[in-house]
């Protein structure tokens, strides 16, 4: 980790308790490490910290920073074409000589080119998002020498996936920012981690501090995806105005969308309570009223309420446009409270993680200091 700042070295000292930054070898960083050694070597990173792919907000700045700080950056592709996603990866690898990834979204209708784009530019990792790939795409990376990297909503399609060559899989509950599932990230872990063992898991939604992240390690994920927490990084470009609105969220703001009728369908995303989220129900309302009078085809109202989030995301990220746009955030939004540079983020939440791992070795060495015979407080010390 490059830890250049002179805060985030405090916090690591403090937290390691002892005179080293926290990217220095101490007992508790060997631990981290050890925990952490599975999904390093499978991302070639320093740290197992993936920074989630961020429609806008993930682009060549943010994603090289967060390489650069020694996590794993992934490049957005959200709707970008073979071209721009090619100068997006060119532009990247000039920034940055750390390994990152490219994020596809499998629904995309040129996915197949999009992965010849990331072959051609020797991307060693691919996320393939936004819905079960078909064994094609999976194919078809690993087919160009990358290692791919799928979501699984659920124990039985993570099995799936592997089976149909996913090389890691990443479970992401439902307090992450964007699109989500169903199930709580609490809950995913427990389903998956002691059931998959062949490849590495990656842990995402809600996590955003390192505490967390140490849990899940201890639990067997091989590392963790973090995207709310890099918003506000310094290194991102998102409006300033859309950063404010992260700073000043509380985790409860950060709300699911809401579907009305269960004829038309509205895929869940959580974002940030604005002024959009309201007129959303409104529109609803009003597409399901002319539905039932028969001024609607089911399809044309079911376009209309699609259609009523087409670009707020670029609006809310890019022009600021905080009441009209998408305000796309998790739960952890409400852990944001300042602006920090990318390596600040990753050293604290190492600083973190190390924090209780050598809280645990003062105990340990506390009681076993106390179970010797003459030791003061044991039984035997007559105190
Ligand atoms: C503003 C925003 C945009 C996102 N866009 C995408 C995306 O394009 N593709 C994707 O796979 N995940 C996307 N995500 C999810 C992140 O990659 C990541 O998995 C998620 O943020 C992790 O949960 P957290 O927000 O609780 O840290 C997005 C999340 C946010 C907050």
């Amino acid at each position: 980790m490059s830890g250049g700042v002179a805060g985030a070295d405090r916090i690591g000292r403090e937290a390691a308790g002892a005179a080293a930054p926290c990217s220095a070898k101490t007992p508790a960083r060997d631990e981290f490490d050890r925990l952490s050694a599975r999904g390093c070597g499978f991302l070639g990173t320093e740290l197992a910290i993936m920074g989630g792919a961020m429609t806008w907000v993930s682009e060549r700045s943010l994603v090289a920073a967060i390489s650069d700080a020694g996590g794993f950056g992934v490049i957005a592709s959200g709707a970008m074409s073979p071209e721009l996603l090619d100068r997006e990866i060119a532009a990247t690898q000039a920034l940055t000589s750390r390994p990152f990834g490219v994020n596809l979204i499998t629904l995309h209708p040129q996915l197949f080119e999009l992965i010849d784009v990331c072959i051609a530019r020797r991307i060693g990792h691919v996320v393939l998002a936004g819905g079960i790939p078909s064994s094609a795409a999976v194919l078809r990376v690993r087919a160009g020498g990358a290692r791919v990297i799928c979501f699984a909503p659920a124990l039985v399609l993570a099995r799936k996936l592997v089976r149909s060559g996913a090389d890691a899989i990443i479970i992401e509950g439902s307090e992450a920012g964007g699109h989500i599932g169903p199930v709580s990230t609490a809950v995913l872990v427990q389903e998956v981690l002691p059931h998959v063992g062949d490849v590495p898991v990656f842990v995402a939604g809600g996590i955003g501090r390192g505490e967390t992240i140490l849990a899940f390690l201890e639990m067997g994920a091989a590392g963790v995806q973090l995207g709310t927490r890099f918003v506000c990084a310094y290194e991102s470009i998102a409006h300033p105005r859309f950063k404010r609105a992260f700073i000043r969220a509380a985790a409860r703001d950060a709300v699911a969308s809401v579907q009305l009728d269960a004829r038309f369908p509205v895929i869940p995303v959580r974002a940030l309570a604005n002024p959009a989220t309201e007129r959303f129900r409104a529109v609803q309302r009003g597409v399901i009223d002319r539905f039932n009078s028969g001024e609607l085809s089911q399809r044309d109202a079911q376009l209309e309420i699609e259609h009523f989030w087409a670009g707020a995301l670029r609006r809310a990220v890019i022009d600021g446009d905080v009441e009209g746009g998408s305000l796309m955030a998790g739960q952890s939004v409400g852990l944001v409270t300042r602006e920090q540079s990318t390596a600040e983020i990753l050293d604290e939440l190492v600083a973190q993680a190390l924090a209780i791992i050598a809280a645990r070795a003062r105990r340990l060495a506390g009681d076993s200091a106390r179970a010797l015979p003459g030791a003061s407080g044991s039984r035997d010390s007559g105190g």
